[in-house]
């Protein structure tokens, strides 16, 4: 065994120097840096050559994988959790990442040994919100500490197989001696998760707080460690929100789920197209309906334009939820191949519902809303739109056109107005599609 080594290391950023300095050379914060030793292994003699095992039988094995009671979750992960697997769930305090894993865990508990481990609350608080939520599961075992290697001796001797901790904020290892949440603390912690997960095969759900401006030593540090990371969002004004997984190991990313917040906690939203397709009754100049994608499921959404003569100065380009840059792109377009002039004017156009895409689908419906705000002419509330215009004032086709057209007939649009290539190749039943080939063909048809 080498002797140990003394490194110093900055309580904030995690930043290790061999000297000590009145500054951390990586995050610039001053007396940061504290003294600690670590054991230096000697480098191990090779003795046990490590087994490799045939590709052939592992892509064969089929991971088990443990429901969460909500299947639009379970599409998120992928199919659900995997035993040994560490998921990260980040969001704004208050969003109601607890609710959701009390619920989680309160159908795990059925079927599989699952700890709770609330370093925020006390046991009473949680008993309180159990109760709220019909979550009181027999076997569902409940924790308030702060101490994590306790509650993993805990897990380990109670045979546990799902632990949540909630939040990895608040949870500290002695061994680390900062604070709770700092730097150091939050990695060293999930290190030892991941360690701990992998090693007892059990499935973790760390919950970890986000700031509102945007995740500064919160969870983005922990992404690299996990195996999976979710995220919990919302409009800000509205009860709806969505779980979004931006890493998976074990499954796609981009998946969206949506949930509802109401008085028994948090209740899966299954048609999500209703929700940005709540529209009032009377058409109105400026709004189409377009079908966009989140992940692998298609969903409908409302987009608006205005467009308002200029008082002076440059023209305002505002664009919420869409790329700005597309939307200038397309007012060129419009210009040059359709005619629609709105250098003139001040241009907004916004995505309903909060949401943000960034696919070139959008094109043909961004013009379309923005000509039918400048004709003051509403468009047909039964029509849908989606399509890519190209600098040419070509329509372009899209990925998953039937797809997308199949959903708009399910949702009782009776039109749709596409790229030729997009048009399917059997008629699908309630919808008449119109398939272009030209921008300004497409604005006539829709404004006529
Ligand atoms: P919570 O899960 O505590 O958020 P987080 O753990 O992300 O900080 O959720 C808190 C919010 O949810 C709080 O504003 C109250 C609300 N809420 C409901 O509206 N209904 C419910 O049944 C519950 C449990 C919470
Ligand atoms: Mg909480």
């Amino acid at each position: 065994m080498a002797k140990p080594a003394t490194v110093f290391v900055c309580a904030d950023c995690g930043a290790e120097t061999l000297k000590w300095q009145g500054q951390c050379p990586q995050c610039a914060r001053w007396n940061t840096l504290e003294q600690r030793t670590v054991a230096r292994r000697a480098p191990a003699v090779a003795t046990a050559v490590p087994a490799a095992a045939a590709m052939k039988e592992l892509a064969s094995a089929e991971l088990p994988r443990l429901e969460t009671g909500m299947s639009e979750l379970d599409r998120v992960l992928g199919g659900g959790l995997i035993p040994g697997s560490v998921t990260l769930l980040g969001g704004e305090p208050g969003i109601g990442k607890s609710t959701l894993l009390l619920q989680l865990a309160n159908h795990a508990s059925t079927t599989t040994p699952t700890l709770y481990l609330s370093a925020e609350e006390s046991a009473a608080q949680i008993g309180l919100r159990a109760r709220r939520l019909g979550a009181a599961a027999p076997n569902l075992r409940v924790v308030a500490d702060t101490d994590l290697e306790a509650v993993m001796a805990r897990a380990r001797d109670e045979r546990i197989r799902l632990l949540v901790i909630d939040s990895i904020q608040t949870v500290q290892l002695a061994s680390v001696g900062t604070a709770a949440g700092a730097v150091t603390q939050l990695r060293e912690c999930t290190a030892q998760l991941v360690r701990f997960a992998k090693a007892e095969e059990v499935s973790v759900v760390i919950v970890g707080h986000v700031t509102k401006d945007g995740a500064i030593a919160g969870p983005r540090v922990l992404e690299h460690l996990v195996d999976t990371v979710l995220y919990f969002e919302s409009d800000a004004s509205s009860r709806f929100r969505n779980v979004r997984a931006t890493k998976n190991r074990f499954g796609s990313v981009g998946e969206l789920a949506f949930f509802h917040m109401g008085e028994q906690g948090l209740r899966e939203v299954r048609n999500p197209s209703a929700i940005f397709l709540a529209r009032s009754g009377e058409p109105a100049p400026g709004s189409v309906v377009t079908v966009t994608r989140d992940g692998r499921r298609p969903l409908l959404v409302e987009l608006q334009a205005l467009v308002d003569r200029m008082v002076f100065g440059a023209p305002r380009r505002v664009a919420q939820g869409l790329d700005s840059q597309r939307v200038a792109m397309l007012l060129a377009v419009m210009n040059r191949h359709a005619g629609v002039s709105l250098q003139e004017h001040d241009v907004f156009v916004n995505l309903v519902g909060g949401l943000e895409v960034t696919e070139t689908a959008c094109d043909l419906p961004v013009a379309l809303a923005l000509a039918s705000s400048l004709a003051g002419k509403a468009i047909d509330q039964k029509m849908v739109a989606f399509g890519e215009i190209g600098l040419t004032g070509e329509l372009r086709p899209v990925a998953y056109g039937e797809e997308r057209l199949r959903e708009a007939a399910k949702q009782g649009f009776t039109t749709a107005l596409v790229p030729a290539e997009n048009a399917p190749r059997q008629a699908i039943e309630g919808l008449r599609v119109k398939a272009l080939t030209r921008i300004d063909e497409a604005l006539k048809f829709a404004l006529s």
